[in-house]
């Protein structure tokens, strides 16, 4: 469906607009038609009036065929009315007898308007461009049944439109008028709704979701100016109701974005917390090979005490011994540590080091070859160390799990996993591919959802991706997953390099 944007302004403008039109309209056919009808009317009764009078005058003079005093009352007659463009009289056999043109008679008129009937009055429009005007109404009035002859008389109906024109300049003004304050009264109302509106849009489009907090809001009901009334009365309407609602909704969406980050932060640790289940059998190798190593020391110390060399060489031993528990422990100690939201330089190559330093007590990693195209020191940025190895190692065990899966088919693949670093322009790009068993092109938009695994029960949450993802996004970063089903998959990340502006 096609949208259309229509600001408040243009829609109170039309509705005016129309409003006013509407009016305008009914007014002509209604009252201006009543009113042309009633002028219309009077006109043309005092028409038949006059035309009755000039006939019961005649009767006399028509008998005695006394002409001038005729022609005195046709004239009179004519000018009892500014209405009336002409009169005259004719006898019994439709000669004229006395008439009012000063041109001469024009003799289309005669027939004109012919009363047959003799006993009533005849009326009949002529468009009678050569007379006076144009539009006339003939009225023909016998007299004395047509006995004697008829009076007949021309009623100009265009002064009917003369009186209405004045009437008429002024309706047109007042309709001009009434558009000018409805279009300014639009104008006002629409500035009156829609600049509380755009304010508030306005407001909530500078809401920054990410960095909500109840101290920092400034409630958007400050924002619109109250009108100041005397007596301390504040007037509200519904715009206010809007804005208190709306209040209302960034407070409510503020806890609830507490919430969730509380949420996301509980599931990222016991996300954390399940991968180190899958390292335990590694981990605990890691720390049972040294810790043999110190106990056979002690053993031989305890069997030839005062062999001093022998036992020195074995304290070094018990050291390397201890050293390599308390490096296991503490790569540990440091993945599970809750992470706060401090972000901080880091060297993305070190995060990875640490990471893959991590991975290693997974017993299936011995069988993985790990190629690395990064050099130090060069790919920095700004991010909290903690999620983003947590990210690296989500991703380096879902590529050793697809590796291992690749096993399962062809015990003699040679599993191995590619990571790359570039930096171009103000990005640092990751790239992470292993050679496993890939994904299915109908599967891949899937990974990212929470909860969605292929492994079997215990061993994946089906979480890893999704966290990463949205620690990612996080970090106005970008991650997406490329793969051949069967051949390879790759892990592509975006992060946003260091500068020190
Ligand atoms: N490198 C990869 N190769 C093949 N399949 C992969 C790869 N990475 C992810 N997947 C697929 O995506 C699914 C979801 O991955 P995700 O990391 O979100 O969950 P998981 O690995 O199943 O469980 P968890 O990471 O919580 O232990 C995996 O089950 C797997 O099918
Ligand atoms: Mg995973």
């Amino acid at each position: 469906m096609r949208k259309l944007y229509l600001p408040i302004f243009w829609k109170l403008f039309i509705a005016i607009l129309l409003t006013v039109a509407i009016f305008a309209l009914l007014n002509i056919l209604f009252v201006w038609n009543k009113v042309f009808n009633s002028m219309e009317y009077e006109i043309s009764k005092s028409g038949i009036n006059i035309a009755k009078n000039l006939a019961y005058q005649s009767i006399h003079y028509l008998l005695y065929k006394d002409i001038s005093t005729l022609q005195k009352l046709t004239e009179n007659s004519k000018n009892s009315d500014p209405t009336i463009v002409y009169s005259f009289v004719v006898d019994n056999n439709n000669e004229v007898l006395a008439h009012t043109f000063e041109n001469g008679f024009p003799k289309e008129l005669l027939n004109a308007n012919l009363n047959k009937e003799n006993d009533s009055l005849s009326i009949i429009s002529i468009n009678a461009t050569n007379f006076v005007s144009k539009n006339i109404k003939d009225i023909n009035v016998p007299v004395l049944n047509g006995k004697l002859g008829y009076v007949r008389i021309g009623v100009n109906y265009d002064s009917v439109w003369l009186d209405l024109k004045d009437s008429l300049i002024t309706f047109i003004l007042i309709f001009i008028i009434f558009t000018i304050l409805g279009i300014s009264g639009a104008f006002l109302f629409s500035r009156l709704i829609s600049n509380p509106i755009k304010k508030v849009k306005l407001a909530t489009e500078s809401l920054d979701i990410t960095n909500i907090d109840s101290k920092n809001i400034k409630p958007i009901s400050q924002i619109r100016n109250k009108l100041k009334t005397p007596f301390r009365l504040q007037v509200n309407d519904e715009i206010d109701d809007l804005i208190e609602k709306f209040d209302e909704m960034i407070l409510r969406l503020e806890k609830t974005y507490q919430k969730l980050v509380s949420t996301q932060q509980a599931m990222n640790q016991s996300e954390k917390l399940a991968s180190i289940g899958t390292l335990v059998a590694g981990i605990a190798h890691e720390i049972n090979n040294p810790l043999s190593g110190l106990q056979s020391c002690l053993r031989r110390m305890t069997e030839r005490p005062d062999n001093i060399a022998q036992n020195l060489k074995y304290l070094a031993l018990m050291s390397d011994s201890t050293s390599k528990i308390q490096s296991v422990v503490n790569s540990l100690l440091d993945f599970t540590r809750v992470s706060s939201s401090n972000k901080t330089k880091q060297d993305i190559s070190i995060l990875l080091d640490n990471t893959i330093k991590l991975i290693q007590y997974r017993q299936s990693f011995n069988k993985v070859l790990i190629k690395k195209l990064y050099e130090r020191e060069k790919y920095f940025t700004l991010c909290n160390k903690n999620q983003i190895e947590q990210v690296f190692f989500n991703i380096l065990k879902n590529s050793i799990d697809a590796i291992e899966e690749k096993y399962k088919i062809n015990e003699r693949h040679d599993g191995v996993i590619t990571i790359s670093i570039q930096s171009i322009d103000s990005y640092i790009f990751v790239e992470i591919q292993d050679n496993g068993i890939g994904i299915q092109k109908k599967d891949i938009s899937k990974v990212f959802d929470p909860f969605y695994t292929t492994k079997d029960v215990g061993k994946g949450t089906g979480l890893g991706c999704s966290i990463s993802y949205s620690i990612i996004k996080e970090h106005n970063g970008e991650m997406e997953i490329e793969s051949e089903f069967m051949e390879w998959t790759k892990v592509n990340l975006k992060f946003i390099k260091y500068t020190n502006e």
